[in-house]
């Protein structure tokens, strides 16, 4: 497993496990067999409705809290200072934990103008040693900036949608030139098209390794956090038989050759949605 070090020093692990669209008893299950083939990382939500399945694998098993980094998110319903506040409170219930490694801001919603006011939240839970990290997912250049100029702690990571079909080669600029790591969200294209696509095909062939791996370690070569969801044990393994091989700078360029920008996901300045 590879580490990256955040702006404010804490390790995390390159490689995580995400459980979006995975219910709740499931999600137990999962977890439990990420954990076990090696993941240390695990990335819920609020909204995902999964809080409590995830706290159950954790602690359920022998790994000490201190070796798992456990993220979640304030949902959009729960921006704003005193209502984040609760909403950590209420995530850390059903999580069954007394702090997450990572909290970060779901959505910027910017029709609502929250996010600075939830951001500050944040601030206090972190300066009051109540949670790890913090950071933010879906946040453009333009949200960034903003947060940049008005709040004190930069967030030590952006999580936004991901992929070699949407490689956000200039907001990864940003967030480079600003200490900010970016963590793929759909690093898979969720299973999509990207993993039947031709050039990953024959990088793929030509390692003995699947496309799914191909792609990921193109998102670890790109110093890129990637948190690749499955329920498919032979999926959860694969997804992380990935730091024994490497690609060369020209698979690394045939592969960014494959941006088109598109989304799978909303463009978070036009996603307003409660
Ligand atoms: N912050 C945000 O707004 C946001 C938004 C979306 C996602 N996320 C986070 O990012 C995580 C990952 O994104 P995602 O779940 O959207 O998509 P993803 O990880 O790109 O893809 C997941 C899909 O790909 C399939 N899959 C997984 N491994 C595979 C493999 N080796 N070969 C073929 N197919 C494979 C899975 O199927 P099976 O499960 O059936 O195996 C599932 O359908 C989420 O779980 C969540 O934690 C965050």
């Amino acid at each position: 497993m590879d580490f990256v070090t955040l702006n404010n020093g804490l390790k995390m692990p390159q490689l995580g496990f995400g459980v979006w669209q995975v219910e709740n008893d499931q999600a137990t299950i999962a977890v439990k067999k990420a954990l076990e083939v090696g993941y240390r990382s695990i990335d819920t939500a609020m909204i995902y409705q999964n809080e409590e399945g995830v706290g159950k694998a954790i602690r359920e098993t022998e790994i000490s809290r201190e070796e798992l980094f456990i993220t979640t998110k304030v949902w959009n319903s729960d921006q704003g200072y005193e209502n984040t506040l609760r909403a950590y409170e209420e995530s850390l219930s059903r999580l069954g934990l007394d702090y997450v490694d990572l909290y970060l801001i779901h959505w910027p919603t910017p029709k609502f103008d929250q996010y600075v006011d939830t951001y500050k939240a944040m601030e206090k839970l972190y300066k009051d040693g109540r949670v790890k990290a913090i950071g933010v997912c879906n946040f453009e250049i333009e949200h960034l900036e903003r947060l940049l100029n008005e709040c004190e702690i930069k967030p030590v990571l952006n999580q936004v949608e991901c992929h070699p079909f949407l490689a956000q080669n200039e907001l990864k600029d940003f967030c480079a030139k600003h200490d900010i790591f970016v963590e793929a969200w759909s690093p898979l294209q969720q299973g999509g098209e990207v993993l039947k696509n031709e050039t990953v095909q024959s990088i793929a062939k030509k390692h003995n390794k699947t496309t799914a791996q191909v792609v990921l370690r193109w998102h670890l070569q790109n110093d890129t956090i990637v948190i690749p969801k499955s329920v498919t044990p032979s999926r959860i393994e694969e997804n992380f038989n990935v730091f024994d091989f490497e690609l060369s700078a020209v698979e690394m360029d045939a592969i960014n050759k494959l941006n088109r920008n598109e989304r799978k996901g909303p463009k978070p300045s036009e996603f307003n949605v409660r």
